[in-house]
């Protein structure tokens, strides 16, 4: 291992921040924005209360996105807002390994998931039994780990990455082979740039691997001049037809900056309605395939869990100890941008 663990800089967040009406005006219709008024001021109030925020993940719904967000992202500003954030509560909407890196970052906080049940295929793929066997078969290779994994995956580890870092990360490791988990699909992604060797573990998202290129065509042969972005848990013919590929958050950053007149978003669909009403300028196509787990959180739930304090995110400090040297190593690697508070956006 060539990394050594990230400091963890504190920054204090302005509690404020929810988005600006315009754009929640905007994203929903209007009765159902009056009618879920009462919900989101009680949200807002409880953070104000307990020095709470909400980690949003870009798939989160519209009125979660644009109303309660303090910070909204991918799975790597996430994280990297919670190593940061001196608040005291995190409600985590998003899923549990996301909730449990949170909880890994910042032992001392708690940390708080809407619904305990959302889960990730990815995550339930691969046990740190499985880990142990993997390393007695390749001795001496070092191991990746996406962060679509549970803490005990992680301790297991020697590093972890995001789809956003994922390459910068092997590319890190001294070491002409390396083992890539879980993801089969961001693991072949990666192995199309580097000359590493990857050897991959055959878990795969249940929502991106539903997407096929012969779809793709479709929308190319249907809409003239679309552009295509694709997130690189999608199969390698679905990631072929893609004019970019990259994290939520590289694609919504793409989709802002080059400003295509037509574009598909190929990932979880709650993700181009958060974005369309930041680009009117830009037609979007709109496959919807649905993350269950993504979708299990809602606004109620949010305020229910701000009541409560519940469901508590707790993770043995063993284990939590060595997974963190893991999430550690990752941002090191991946420096320390920002993520971007949502009023700024
Ligand atoms: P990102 O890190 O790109 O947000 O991906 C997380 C995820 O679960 C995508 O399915
Ligand atoms: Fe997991 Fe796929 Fe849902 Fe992301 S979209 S949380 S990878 S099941």
């Amino acid at each position: 291992m060539t990394t050594t663990p990230a400091p963890t800089p504190r920054r204090r967040i302005d509690l404020s921040v929810a988005s600006e009406p315009s754009i929640a005006a905007k994203a929903i219709p209007a009765e159902e924005l009056a009618a879920l008024q009462p919900t989101i001021d009680a949200i807002n109030a409880l953070k104000a209360e307990r020095n709470a925020i909400v980690l949003a993940h870009n798939y989160m719904t519209p009125d979660i996105y644009h109303t309660v967000a303090d910070i909204r992202g991918d799975s790597l500003a996430l994280a990297q807002e919670a190593a940061r954030t001196d608040a005291d509560v995190i409600v985590l909407a998003g899923v549990h390994f996301m909730a449990e890196t949170a909880k890994i970052t910042c032992p001392d906080k708690t940390v708080l998931i809407p619904d305990p049940a959302a889960g990730c295929s990815l995550a339930s793929s691969i046990t740190g039994a499985d880990v142990r066997l993997l390393r007695q078969r390749y001795p001496g290779v070092p191991v990746v780990c996406y962060v679509n994994t549970t803490a005990e995956v992680k301790a297991e580890v020697d590093i972890c990455c995001t789809s956003s870092n994922a390459l910068a990360v092997v590319e890190s490791l001294d070491s002409d082979r390396v083992i890539f988990l879980p993801d089969q699909y961001l693991g072949a992604w990666v192995a199309t740039q580097t000359d590493k060797e990857i050897i991959r573990w055959h878990g795969a998202c249940e929502v991106h691997e539903r997407f096929t290129g012969a779809e793709l065509r479709d929308y190319r042969a249907g809409y003239p001049g679309i552009q295509i972005i694709a997130h690189p848990e999608c199969p390698p013919d679905v990631l072929a037809e893609a004019d970019y590929v990259g994290s939520t958050a590289g694609m919504i950053n793409w989709v802002k900056s080059n400003r295509p007149a037509k574009v598909v978003m190929v990932t979880e669909c709650s993700m181009s309605d958060n974005v369309a009403v930041e680009v009117p300028d830009v037609e979007m196509i709109r496959p919807c395939n649905l993350c269950p787990h993504m979708k299990r959180i809602t606004l109620e739930k949010i305020l229910h869990s701000l009541r409560t304090m519940t469901t508590e995110v707790l993770v043995d400090p063993a284990v939590a100890a060595r997974a963190r040297r893991s999430v550690d190593r990752m941002l090191a690697v991946s420096g320390a941008p920002a993520p971007t508070p949502a009023a700024a956006r």
